[in-house]
């Protein structure tokens, strides 16, 4: 268990980095999002990430994803290779903070829409999302609609668009931000046996302390606007992980580390919004 504070250093397996990021900024108008961001995430890995809201997860996400290019003066190294945001696009799978499900497409078309996006035969996908409707607990569903789903239920057609979109780097941005407790750990549990299946390297963010330490090998603190990885703290808890290790005397003090510096972020957030407000 070893807590390392990072200004802007990448993690320990640089050499054999899937990912690296290093002095990543990102400016929105008069809106610094992202302040010299540095992590490197190795192939495999189940990173996740906490900060305060609005301190840019789901910016580094976007980048992270091709969707936004970052400030000049940055670097981006995927595969070993130095490269632009935007070479980015279509290399990772991504779900975004909503769902995005069409409520038009059945749960089997939502299901395909990114492979199919990329040129896939309709009827191939559906082949292939047939078979893998019992693992994402949805058979019998294939037919239904958006609406006639459960909130676990549409985040797991979520999540199936984005394993089916099979890439090496999946960024999953709260996926059960929406969901209540019960479901929400029945959900963290499936996606374990699920990455542990496939496989995948897994960027997730969170904003609940348990969940990032219960599903991460590694957890990142973000800090304040402008954001940039505060703390590292790297998750040594057996695996696989069974429900109650929340309640060891391990988890509970990674919890209260992470805790302390979350807060303290938190209240750095919240204090600049209060200084806006008032000024
Ligand atoms: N496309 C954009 N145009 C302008 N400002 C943006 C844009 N995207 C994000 N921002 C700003 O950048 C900052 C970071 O936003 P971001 O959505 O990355 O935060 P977050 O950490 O994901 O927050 P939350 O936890 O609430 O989801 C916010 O101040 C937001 O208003
Ligand atoms: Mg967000």
């Amino acid at each position: 268990m070893n807590a390392r504070m990072l200004p802007d250093t990448p993690a320990p397996s640089r050499r054999h980095a899937l990912l690296t990021l290093r002095d990543i900024s990102k400016t929105f108008g008069t809106v610094k999002a992202l302040d010299g961001l540095g992590v490197s995430i190795a192939p495999g890995e189940f990173v996740t990430v906490v900060g305060p809201s609005g301190c840019g997860k789901s910016t580094l996400f976007n980048i992270v994803a091709g969707l936004e290019e970052p400030d000049a003066g940055g670097q981006i190294e995927f595969l070993g290779k130095s490269c632009k945001a935007r070479d980015l696009l279509g290399q990772v799978s991504f779900m975004p903070q909503r769902d995005l499900l069409l409520p038009w497409r059945t749960v089997i078309d939502n299901a395909i829409l990114a492979v199919e996006m990329e040129g896939a035969r309709r009827s191939d996908a559906r082949r292939h999302a047939f078979e893998m409707l019992p693992e994402f607990g949805l058979t019998g569903f294939e037919s239904q609609y958006p609406h006639q789903l459960s909130g676990g239920m549409r985040q797991r057609v979520a999540l199936m668009r984005t394993f089916m979109f099979n890439r090496d780097l999946m960024l999953l941005d709260e996926p059960f931000g929406a969901l209540d407790a019960l479901t929400r750990s029945m959900m963290q549990r499936w996606l374990l046996d699920v990455w542990q299946k496939h496989r995948r390297t897994i960027l997730f963010i969170t904003h609940d302390v348990d969940e990032a330490l219960f599903l991460g090998d590694r957890v990142l603190v973000m800090s304040a606007r402008p954001g940039h990885v505060k703390l590292e703290q790297a998750v040594e808890l057996p695996r696989p992980r069974r429900a109650d290790i929340v309640t060891s005397p391990e988890f509970i003090a990674l919890k209260r580390l992470l805790l302390e510096a979350i807060e303290e972020e938190s209240m750095k957030s919240f204090m600049s919004t209060q200084s806006k407000v008032h000024a």
